[in-house]
């Protein structure tokens, strides 16, 4: 019986958020199992950067809020590199304030990058992938997909909703053979994080609070991503792994 497959060799995967930190880092890795990936955000300059440090096939600049531009990002991508058999959701946003304080322009901005983004851009990835028979949906969540922080309840409300979309999409594309996972990383080294990492007192919580004693490299989140983008996880679909640092394992 031949061993599991984490070849993609040839298959094209889009990256959203993936000229920097985590989807920098799980482009890294899909790029590394041979496929042919294509990373998307708005800011030019980094995704060029990112694109020839890990021998992406391209760099596409598109605003995920602009729903209009998301069609013809797939077209783009697919008249270049072929059909999109492996979309990585990942692009994401973070905005602090207490409930009483928070504005009602963050709230749909943050809503509108974890949730309607991703469900916009599956359902155009599902088309393609229904009708070839195959294709693999990754969502980045977060603990807060599981659990409260203060501060940050509009984008925990909409990684908890992210959960859900993963399950959902999981269940109604199971039977055209398309898998929809989620990776939900701790507190991980990004920019989206600087703050936090800059702040003594919140380093020192997360190092205590995680049983590994330490913030992620993004590096770690690579292996989970090939992992559910290769034929070794056919058969594992509406999961999520959770790859920090056992934070969601411990009280
Ligand atoms: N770091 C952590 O500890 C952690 C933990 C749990 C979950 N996450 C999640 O992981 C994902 C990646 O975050 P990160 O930590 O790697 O932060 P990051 O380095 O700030 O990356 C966020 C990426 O999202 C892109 N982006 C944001 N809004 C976009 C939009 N409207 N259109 C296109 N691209 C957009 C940004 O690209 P441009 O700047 O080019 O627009 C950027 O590359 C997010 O979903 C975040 O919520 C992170």
């Amino acid at each position: 019986m031949p061993g599991p497959s984490f070849d993609l060799s040839a298959k094209t995967a889009l990256v959203t958020g993936g000229g920097s930190g985590l989807g920098l880092a799980m482009a890294e890795g899909l790029a590394a199992a041979g496929a042919k990936v294509v990373v998307v955000g708005r800011d030019k300059g980094k995704l060029d950067a990112a694109a020839k440090t890990i021998g992406a096939a391209a760099a596409e600049v598109c605003d995920l809020l602009d729903r209009a531009a998301l069609k013809p990002l797939f077209e783009r991508v697919e008249r270049a590199h072929g059909p999109i058999e492996i979309l990585v959701n990942n692009a994401g946003i973070q905005h602090r304030a207490p409930v009483q304080d928070f504005p009602a322009e963050a709230w749909d901005r943050m809503i509108a990058t974890h949730l309607s983004a991703p469900f916009f851009l599956a359902q155009l990835a599902a088309r393609g992938m229904i009708s070839r028979g195959h294709g693999k949906i990754i969502n980045t969540l977060s603990v807060t997909s599981e659990l409260g922080r203060p501060t940050i309840v509009p984008y925990a409300s909409a990684k908890g909703g992210l959960r859900m979309l993963t399950r959902g999409l999981a269940v109604e594309l199971g039977p055209h053979n398309i898998q929809v996972n989620g990776i939900a990383p701790g507190y991980f080294t990004t920019e989206m994080n600087r703050a936090l990492i800059e702040n003594p007192e919140f380093d020192a919580w997360v190092k205590k609070r995680t049983p590994a004693g330490r913030w992620g490299d993004p590096s770690e989140l690579a292996g989970a991503c090939v992992f559910l983008a290769s034929p070794a996880a056919d058969y594992v679909t509406g999961q999520v792994i959770f790859v920090d640092g056992g934070f969601t394992a411990s009280m």
